[in-house]
């Protein structure tokens, strides 16, 4: 993908590189969701939502069918109009120019997964290559079957396999924030331990910033570093994935709206 910028090097004389504006600030969030209400009609389907997403870091949102995590989703990318709230993403807040938003590295992977039945894999992947985007060679070096399966009708693959390619799309555009809706949409347990391991090392080597819709509750908190359950619209639980591993009492009772206190009682 992009090489990263060269340190500045004005001490020793030469003149500084003037920083990428959309290049993440490891001290900032890459998306930041600040307190919004979102949804359809005037109707909110999400209320008082906040999270934020450091550069190389996953958020895992989950909750229960009908939560508000696609909406969540479709307001990080300006697909939505807010009711309240901001979002910003790499420094700028985030409006409802979505191909802006796209060309800044703000991908969505839905959960349609996006790929073309009649196109052939590599003719799906050239579609979506950027001309400053990724190569088709790194692509295939993450997802080599793709490669073996290159001349393949989409329309042919397994599920698993047509997911692979989503997300071979989504990187072949370099995004620096990627959010993702349900990559494992009836996907077996063995295909998404293949996938999401693969996710994980994106995330860390190109230093990108990864919200995950995933139903899979265990695998998601398995690669994300913090998760937030949304139940109803609201935020039900937030905290960091490594506290939720081994407390999948708190995850259960939150995907009901309430605490491991509340269930007890
Ligand atoms: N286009 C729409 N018009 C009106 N209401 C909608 C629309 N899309 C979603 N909703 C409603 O908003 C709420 C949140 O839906 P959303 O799709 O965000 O949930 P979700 O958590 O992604 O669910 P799932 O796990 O089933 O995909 C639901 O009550 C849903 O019925
Ligand atoms: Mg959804």
């Amino acid at each position: 993908m992009n090489a990263h910028a060269e340190p500045s090097s004005a001490a020793d004389g030469s003149r500084p590189t003037t920083p990428d504006p959309t290049t993440p600030d490891p001290t900032n969030p890459a998306l930041s969701i600040d307190d919004i209400t979102v949804g359809y009609g005037g109707v909110p389907a999400v209320r008082g939502l906040s999270a934020s997403v450091r550069a190389g870091e996953i958020l895992a949102l989950l909750g229960p069918n009908g939560a508000g995590k696609t909406t969540t989703l479709l307001a990080a990318i300006g697909a939505l109009g807010l009711m309240s709230g901001t979002v910003s993403a790499l420094g700028d807040p985030i409006d409802r120019r979505i191909e802006r938003n796209a060309r800044r590295g703000v991908t969505l992977v839905p959960d349609t997964r996006g790929v073309f039945h009649r196109l052939s894999v590599s003719d799906n992947l050239r579609l979506a290559k950027r001309r400053n985007g990724t190569d088709l060679d790194t692509v295939y070096q993450y997802f080599p079957k793709l490669k073996t399966m290159r001349g393949r009708r989409c329309g042919n693959l397994s599920g698993g396999e047509q997911q692979m390619l989503a997300l071979a799309k989504a990187l072949l555009a370099s995004p620096k924030v990627l959010l993702i809706d349900e990559l494992s949409l009836g996907l077996s347990p063995v295909a998404v331990q293949d996938l999401l391991p693969r996710l994980r090392s994106i995330a860390d080597e190109h230093q990108m910033a990864v919200v995950l819709v995933e139903q899979h509750i265990d695998l998601a908190l398995g690669i994300a570093d913090s998760a937030i359950v949304l139940h109803h619209g609201r935020v039900a639980l937030s905290a960091p994935a490594r506290e939720l591993r081994n407390h999948r009492d708190k995850v259960e009772a939150a995907y009901f709206g309430r605490t491991v206190e509340d269930l007890a009682s």
